[in-house]
């Protein structure tokens, strides 16, 4: 790939620092909203399975034309189209970045709708023999987990990437969920999770899933070996580890060495943030059976297509993340909450910080070079209503300017009368309240308005619509990443504690602290003689 601009330099970043002092720093959305009939229509799009409102953002349509400019200054498409011809981007890991492969399915997201495309090339080609093959042995072993009367509980063990997707996703398709199997994520290293787990379940009628990209991930590591014990402690002489413990992992020899002999793999070009759609997925295609997996997948697999294929101009993903970096690095904004008004959305927050802090928190580019303007913003988040009750106010009235993304279904999967539109009303007004503001009443009762939100719809909570949000996430993440000439899918930032971590443990039992700074050799003292 060639030398690409960095953001910084190119002519659209000083058109977009002028346009801000000029105009952005002081607009008004509802001023806006008064000149401008069309701001609705040109601020908010139908995307595959997800409707977009971005008028109540901080945005004109001369900001958002220099923001395009920038992405063509700074080679997105390029970016994006390396990706998807299987290029090496993950440059620092030297790895290709190929997690669409997973579901590059033909296969219609809806029933009647006409499939997308799948992606082919000498890369896609190459690759999709073996990707079919896992998919379906995973399908298939899934359906007979499904069917197995014996095993009532699912217990995954697995930290990061290989919990939060799954984990997120199986909460989130509840209602799509087999009745009859319980399904347990266990990710701490802190014993109490799992002695809770473990309390609640039988040997003989556990599956434990290890779930790690590597299988050497400490945390997931001693969870897996005490897992192992305790079955083997209750399940007595007669124990069958082999039915009762499976494998998802690039790393099958470890596996196999840990004495599974169910394995299910993929691929080092799947970052573990991106994982869900692997071999990781399996507790989620447990849940929901083939059908349900299948359709998440082509979700993803229609967003994934509308991120290739759509003018950047009407292009979901690329409008988000370029409203990210005029948020972060014009409007200096630091955070952005994400609101889903949807009991069964309350881990996507969670997973959320990991796609987008893991992947774009940097302070170097792809070279290494030290940045001089910011990156990943802060993610945070609850579902609504209960943020209103919580932290809605200081977004109200504080003073920090914190855009928030509402996230709301049409059809509800219950029945209770009036509940779902007491939930939608709540996020449409909050969604009003921060845009107008209220200002017939002074101090402590006036509010300023003009705050920043962004509106999702869905149909409603299913597989394809979680896929397609899902991937309109990590192709989000992708684009501010791009622009900003980071690395979105290495993760350096995590090794120096683990490190460290193997440093010390040993310390706790020993009570050497020669060499640590004064205040970790007194914390350290606190656990003496604990260990
Ligand atoms: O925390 C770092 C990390 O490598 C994540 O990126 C990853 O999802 C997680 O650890 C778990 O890794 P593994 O799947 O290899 O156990």
């Amino acid at each position: 790939m060639t030398q690409r601009l960095r953001c910084d330099e190119t002519p659209a970043w000083t058109a977009l620092q002028a346009h801000y002092e000029q105009v952005g720093r002081h607009f008004d959305v509802r001023a806006d909203f008064e000149h401008n009939p069309d701001r609705f229509t040109q601020f908010s799009q139908q995307a595959p399975h997800v409707f977009a409102d971005l008028s109540k953002n901080r945005i004109d349509t001369q900001a958002e034309a220099l923001l395009l400019q920038l992405a063509e200054q700074c080679g997105l498409a390029e970016h994006r189209d390396a990706m998807f011809a299987g290029g090496c981007i993950n440059s620092t890991e030297h790895r290709a970045v190929m997690h669409y492969l997973l579901r590059n399915q033909s296969v219609p997201a809806t029933p009647g709708e006409v499939a997308a495309p799948v992606f082919r090339g000498a890369v896609a080609d190459a690759a999709m023999p073996e990707v079919n093959a896992t998919l379906r042995a995973m399908l298939a072993f899934a359906e007979a987990v499904r069917t197995d009367e014996q095993i009532t509980d699912i217990v995954n063990i697995g930290i990061g990437g290989s919990d939060l997707g799954p984990q997120m996703a199986v909460v989130a398709l509840q209602a799509y969920a087999i009745t009859g199997k319980r399904f347990h994520f266990v990710s701490n290293v802190d014993g109490d999770e799992l002695g809770e787990v473990l309390e609640q379940i039988r040997p003989n009628s556990t599956l434990f899933l290890v779930a790690s990209k590597t299988f050497t991930t400490r945390e997931t590591m001693t969870n897996a070996h005490s897992a192992r014990q305790w079955f083997l402690d209750q399940a007595g002489p007669d124990a069958d580890l082999g039915r009762h413990f499976a494998a998802l992992t690039t790393n099958l020899e470890a596996a196999q060495a840990f004495g599974i002999r169910t394995t299910f793999g993929f691929r080092d070009w799947v970052g573990g943030r991106y994982s869900m759609w692997s071999a990781i997925g399996l507790p989620l295609a447990i849940a929901i059976g083939e059908e349900g997996f299948r359709a998440l997948l082509a979700g993803a697999h229609a967003m994934d297509q509308h991120f290739v294929s759509a003018p950047l101009a009407q292009n979901l993903p690329v409008r988000l993340g370029l409203l990210d970096v005029w948020y972060r690095n014009f409007h200096g904004f630091s955070s952005r909450s994400v609101a889903p008004y949807h009991h069964g959305l309350r881990r996507l927050p969670a997973y959320l910080q990991q796609l987008e802090m893991e992947s774009n928190g940097k302070r170097v580019d792809a070279q290494g070079h030290t940045l001089g303007y910011s990156t990943s913003p802060v993610v945070w988040g609850e579902p609504g209503t209960n943020g209103q009750h919580a932290f809605f106010q200081m977004i109200h009235q504080g003073t920090d300017i914190v855009p928030v993304e509402f996230i709301a279904v049409r059809e509800p999967a219950h029945d209770m009368p009036g509940h779902h539109a007491q939930l939608v009303a709540n996020a449409l007004a909050q969604a009003q309240a921060l845009l107008q503001g209220r200002s017939d009443a002074g101090g402590h009762r006036h509010f300023p308005g003009n705050r920043p939100s962004s509106f999702f719809v869905l149909e409603r909570m299913e597989p394809v619509t979680l896929g397609a949000l899902i991937a309109l996430y990590e192709h989000r993440v992708f684009v501010s990443g791009s622009i900003w000439g980071i690395n979105s899918f290495d993760q350096w930032g995590v090794e120096l504690g683990k490190q460290l971590a193997q440093d010390i443990q040993p310390r706790l039992a020993s009570g050497d602290v020669r060499g640590l700074d004064p205040s970790t050799a007194g914390l350290l003292r606190q656990f003496r003689p604990r260990f």
